[in-house]
């Protein structure tokens, strides 16, 4: 029984690996409070986020600016966000990291998807008629 157990745990740190770890950051530093993974909350969801920045090369930049700062209007007209005063500079590196990793897990259909976008992918369409 002990042994499935540790099996268990085993398994799910492999599957999880980094993405567990900045998950909690983001709880760590409150950020879940408002944002969530794929859902609108208080914030806009952190997938949102990173599909707006992934094709952007400064994109990292301006998420930890957006941290450190405080983001206003971004996201409608009334959105503010308070500047995240309390995150580390090294946390807001990786929570900038970490968001943008989002993207590549569901290349957004419904956003025009720029040239880099997963040739894999349309590879595996059949070639048009
Ligand atoms: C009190 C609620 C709240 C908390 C806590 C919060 N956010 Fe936000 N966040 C928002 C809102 C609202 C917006 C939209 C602001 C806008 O429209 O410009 C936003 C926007 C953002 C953006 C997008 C900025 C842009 O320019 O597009 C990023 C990135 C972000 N938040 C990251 C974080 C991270 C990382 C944390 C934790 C350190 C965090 N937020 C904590 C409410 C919050």
């Amino acid at each position: 029984m002990k042994v499935a157990i540790i099996g268990f745990s085993v398994a799910c740190l492999l599957v999880s690996g980094t993405a567990f770890a900045s998950e909690e950051l983001a709880k760590k530093n409150n950020c879940t409070l408002c944002h969530q993974l794929d859902k609108k909350g208080m914030g806009p969801a952190l997938k949102e986020i990173a599909a707006k920045y992934k094709a952007d090369a400064e994109g990292a930049k301006k998420i930890e600016e957006a941290v450190k700062n405080g983001s206003k209007g971004a996201w409608g007209e009334n959105s503010v966000m308070a500047a995240q005063a309390q995150v580390k500079e090294a946390d807001a590196q990786a929570l900038a990291k970490w968001i943008l990793s989002l993207a590549e897990d569901k290349v957004a259909d419904d956003k025009a998807a720029p040239a880099e976008a997963a040739p894999a992918e349309k590879a595996a369409e059949p070639a048009a008629k």
